[in-house]
């Protein structure tokens, strides 16, 4: 398969694009700014809704992972970009692969999160569970709803929905890293919110299912079946570093960090679980905390 990646510099990007390269397949990067290799690369601009759809049309599939990064302050303009990068970015990638027809790709993979679900204490959700209220919520809905036009043309659209993506020195593991080595690893407010959690290896595995297996269709959620509490994670972490972790960050603090970015991002709880994928015969090959951490210490 030719599979061109949007984002594909980013964590999920760069390992998705080693492990399809290793399995066979040719992989391509959609660019955001002038192309160097054009056997490898097509431009794009989803800021001014600009892309080479000739270009495009030379791939079987797209896997789409741009947007603006959630990490950072939450300020309007902050969370304005995380809106309209994932909308944008979707809608334009999806029209065009509508206009394309059967000239071009056949499958889109577009990235949503687990973010999906809001808020949900203790329950248990799968991919039939509503959407909940929020910020992320509202982001990840309409960041779905952007792919429209691609189902409308008939083709295969998969929406991963993701937990805590888990990687040695990248994303949410590389700020927390140095803290709990240094023993300040912290539970964060009761520490009873559920975190929702996958390995980076079960993520690029997962989606080489949905690129490979026609049968993946609609929304997916790719974490692992054992959520565990923020409490847990805590103590679970600083375990495999070997570290203490006696620290807890008051609710009331973390609350007032802007734009609700500590209520959304730290203390949210979500106990998602891989229905889909495990219905597949999917299976994890870091399904607890522990063995994630391990192995993203082992090979990192
Ligand atoms: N990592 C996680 O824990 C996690 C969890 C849930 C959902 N997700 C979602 O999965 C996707 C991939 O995650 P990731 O961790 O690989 O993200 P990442 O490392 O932040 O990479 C995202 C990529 O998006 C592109 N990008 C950045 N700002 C952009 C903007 N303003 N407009 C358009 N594109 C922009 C960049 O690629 P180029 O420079 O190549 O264009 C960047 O490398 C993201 O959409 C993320 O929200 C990730």
């Amino acid at each position: 398969m030719k599979v061109l990646i949007s984002g594909s510099h980013g964590l999920i990007g760069t390992h998705l694009a080693k492990r399809l390269r290793h399995a066979g397949h040719e992989t391509g990067a959609l660019v955001r700014r002038e192309v160097r290799y054009p056997d490898r690369e097509v431009a794009w601009d989803p800021a001014s809704g600009t892309i080479d759809s000739e270009g495009v049309a030379q791939y079987d599939a797209v896997v789409h992972l741009a947007g603006k990064s959630i990490a950072g302050l939450w300020t309007r303009s902050h969370m304005d970009e995380v809106l309209r990068s994932r909308v944008d970015g979707t809608h334009l990638i999806a029209s065009t692969l509508a206009l394309l027809g059967d000239d071009g790709p056949r499958v889109l993979v577009s990235a949503s999160g687990v973010g999906y679900y809001g808020d949900r204490g203790d329950e248990s959700l799968d991919e039939s569970s509503s959407t909940g209220n929020g910020f992320l919520a509202m982001v990840c809905q309409k960041w779905e709803a952007a792919a429209q036009p691609a189902r409308d043309a008939g083709i295969r659209v998969v929406h991963p929905r993701l937990g805590i993506v888990l990687s040695h020195g990248e994303g949410f593991l590389a700020p927390l890293t140095p803290l709990f080595a240094l023993g300040l690893g912290a539970t964060l407010g009761s520490g009873r919110q559920w975190m929702s959690y996958v390995h980076i290896d079960d993520v690029t595995r997962a989606m080489q299912a949905m690129l490979e297996q026609d049968d993946l269709d609609g929304v997916v959620n790719v974490a692992t079946p054992e959520p565990v509490t923020n409490r847990t994670f805590t103590k679970t972490f600083a375990s495999v570093l070997g570290r203490p972790a006696f620290l807890r960050i008051p609710e009331f603090l973390l609350a007032r960090l802007p734009g609700g970015m500590g209520q959304e991002m730290i203390l949210v709880s979500q106990k998602a679980q891989p229905k889909g994928l495990l219905d597949h015969g999917f299976e994890f090959e870091y399904p607890t905390l522990s063995s994630a951490l391990v192995a993203c210490f082992k090979h990192g």
